[in-house]
């Protein structure tokens, strides 16, 4: 069960320890070196404790080990009573079975589209599955969860989790940004610590070229009134898959953002000039 070996090359996610962000409410943490810069992505995932703890996405294989021992210092596996999964992405299912085998009492919050685009690498526990649609809440003990789409995704099957008796909205990779740090300087785990200038950057760069390159398509009222609706609830913090924790102060930012997110032309993709340059700098070329 322990982590795979990353490639020639490649390095171990960063670990970065879990950060409360409610009462709770833990977003579980790790981080992945940027790709020829001094910067590292998020790769989240969080852990909601209560009458019904709930994990909530299951990391990725690579750091198998460091989020087995985060995720079980926080709740017992035999506790644990739902498995939200937004969406298909390896960061996001990395430990799918492994989590579903230790936690025998869980049930697996999900939905028809990731079943119909996961069950290729995954034999779904069917009778242990509930599917949530957009919008459809769930009773998990003291806690009230919404399934909420946030605006920009890159799977059909995206669904987040805001839980509405802290607040906390679980943006499955929304809100992404990469992040100054790396090995020997730990990563920002909040957006406070981010210079503005280089959070909207970030934001543009993941969101159209890593996310959603369909932004530039879309009819910009509806779009904005999408973004307007999942703002709509009340949300005190928001923690995504690849963003430090957006604290209360910064939500309202965050989301105009997003919004502006349609009407902004990204720099362009990294090509093939940029491949070779990256692997001389590395000394591989
Ligand atoms: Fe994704
Ligand atoms: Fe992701």
């Amino acid at each position: 069960m322990s982590s795979p070996e990353p490639a020639a090359g490649q390095l171990h996610p960063l670990h970065l320890p879990p950060q409360k962000v409610a009462a709770g409410t833990y977003l579980v943490q790790a981080a992945q070196q940027g790709l020829g810069a001094p910067l590292s992505v998020h790769l989240n995932s969080a852990v909601f404790q209560g009458a019904e703890p709930i994990i909530v996405d299951t990391g990725s294989a690579r750091n198998r080990d460091h989020f087995i021992k985060d995720v079980f210092s926080l709740v017992e596996p035999a506790d644990v009573r739902w498995v939200f999964l937004s969406h298909d992405d390896s960061d996001h299912t990395g430990n799918l079975a492994e989590v579903i085998e230790m936690c025998p009492n869980a049930t697996l919050l999900c939905s028809w589209a990731l079943v119909e685009r996961f069950g290729n690498a995954y034999d779904f526990p069917l009778r242990r599955c509930r599917w949530v649609n957009d919008g459809d809440s769930v009773q998990a003990g003291d806690r009230t969860l919404v399934a909420l789409r946030p605006p920009v995704y890159d799977s059909p099957a995206t669904r987040g989790l805001l839980d509405t008796s802290t607040g906390v909205y679980w943006a499955a990779d929304a809100f992404a940004t990469p992040v100054p740090g790396g090995p020997g300087t730990a990563p920002a785990t909040d957006v406070a610590e981010l210079d503005p200038q280089l959070w909207w950057d970030g934001m543009v760069m993941f969101g159209v070229h890593a996310l959603a390159p369909w932004l530039s398509l879309v009819d910009r009222g509806r779009y904005a009134k999408t973004v307007r609706n999942v703002q709509g609830h009340r949300i005190e913090c928001i923690i995504s898959g690849h963003s430090p924790v957006i604290g209360a102060d910064r939500v309202a930012e965050a989301f105009d953002m997003i919004g502006r997110l349609a009407d902004t032309t990204p720099p362009p993709c990294p090509d093939q000039q940029v491949l070779e340059l990256m692997l001389h700098a590395m000394g591989e070329q």
